[in-house]
């Protein structure tokens, strides 16, 4: 080992000892529009509590996709945002989606636990976007199927958008301790707020992150995630669709959209603007349910659960009501979560909510010893 190793894994040694706070890790989403932080806790009663919770938006297009654009202003609003959190924890848990990326659910013929992992390889390097030696992979068992094999879970990455996010945010001063799907994370906060309603067997339910760049659509059934896309529309899509007709640039036509003419009120041609898109988002929406039900003998959902900053589009809800025939409410953490009233202000309420899922699904992680 050089020196300079000794010395890096010497002061790893000593911060870990140093480390003082709740052992818990800091949540870090990178989404198109704003990064954003959250510090959890697990409280003895074995609820939890949101601890630390910080915002900095980010400028247009300094991530696309999975691809980090604009490295110098993740960094600087990555230091601004760590700074807002006012937190001494210097671990992370970093979130990454995209098209390198991918869950799915796996109907595989069983056998040992050598078998099985021979399976998923076999059958996940079908849907990888990649070359398998290329990625990261794991998976978790669902449970025995009607064939007789079982059902797998798989969540995979690129190795390289692993690494460029753990990079650009131990760049910023935080130590990854682990690199985790936003999917997975919001999952998390999702199970937690709605409990046993959710789990029961039979209940089929939709669960949607309608952020900037994406919408992940994911079907939960009997306790499991069951059915996941990425669907490549999402808020940004009317952002742009803003700029180009009303001839704006991105800051204002996402202010149009969402503080509208000044004293609250979004301007018709706006109105008409977001219709449009949503027309082509609901389609593509109901491409994605059709082929679901299709595919499996369910006709109807017990409920839809929304997340995401694109959640507030007016009117969206009810919308989203009729095209699924079924009730829809927007995830709120604080339904179950308590939070520390020192460092949360009661205007931020909302805005975690409905934007801060993902950082506290990330959050929710325990550090690994
Ligand atoms: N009041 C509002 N009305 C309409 N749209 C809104 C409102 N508030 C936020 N949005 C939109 O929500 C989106 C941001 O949501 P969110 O923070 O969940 O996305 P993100 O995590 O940055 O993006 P992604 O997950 O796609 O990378 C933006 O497109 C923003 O314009
Ligand atoms: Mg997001």
């Amino acid at each position: 080992m050089s020196s300079k190793n000794i010395l890096d894994s010497i002061k790893e040694k000593i911060s870990d000892f140093m480390y003082v706070g709740p052992r818990g890790i800091v949540g870090v989403d990178i989404g198109l529009s704003a990064i954003k932080m959250a510090e959890v806790a697990l409280q003895s009663d074995g609820s939890y509590k949101i601890v630390n919770y910080a915002s900095v938006n980010l400028p247009e297009g300094a991530i696309i996709e999975d691809e980090i654009q604009k490295e110098d202003e993740i960094i600087k609003a990555l230091q601004e945002c760590f700074k807002a959190l006012g937190s001494s924890n210097r671990f992370a848990c970093v979130g990454i989606s995209g098209p390198n990326t991918l869950i799915k659910r796996l109907q595989l013929a069983g056998g040992s636990d050598e078998e099985v992992e021979d399976q998923v390889s076999w059958e996940a390097e079908q849907y990888l976007p990649f070359p398998i030696e290329d990625g990261n992979i794991s998976f978790s068992m669902i449970g025995e199927n009607q064939g007789g094999g079982v059902d797998v879970i798989i969540g995979a990455a690129k190795k390289t958008v692993v690494t460029s996010f753990k990079e650009i945010v131990e760049r910023s001063s935080l130590k990854v301790k682990i690199v985790d799907l936003n999917a997975s994370a919001v999952l998390n906060v999702f199970e937690v707020v709605m409990g046993d309603e959710i789990k029961s067997t039979g209940k089929t339910w939709i669960l949607m992150d309608l952020g900037a760049q994406k919408t992940h659509f994911m079907i939960y059934k009997n306790g499991v995630l069951v059915f996941f896309k990425e669907i490549n529309i999402g808020g940004l899509t009317i952002t742009e669709e803003i700029q180009r007709q009303m001839g704006v640039n991105y800051d204002q036509a996402e202010s149009l959209k969402i503080q509208g003419d000044g004293s609250g009120n979004i301007p018709e041609e706006i109105i008409e603007i977001i219709n449009q898109v949503l027309d082509t988002f609901f389609a593509e929406l109901k491409k994605t349910i059709d082929f679901w039900l299709s595919s499996t003998a369910e006709e109807a959902f017990d409920g839809c659960v929304l997340t995401g900053g694109s959640t507030q589009i007016p009117g969206l809800t009810e919308a989203m009501e009729e095209l699924l025939e079924t009730e829809v409410q927007v995830l709120n953490p604080f339904q179950v979560m308590s939070y520390n009233k020192n460092n949360i202000s009661e205007n931020q309420i909302d805005e975690i909510a409905y934007k801060g899922v993902c950082a506290i699904g990330l959050a929710m992680r325990s550090v690994p010893k």
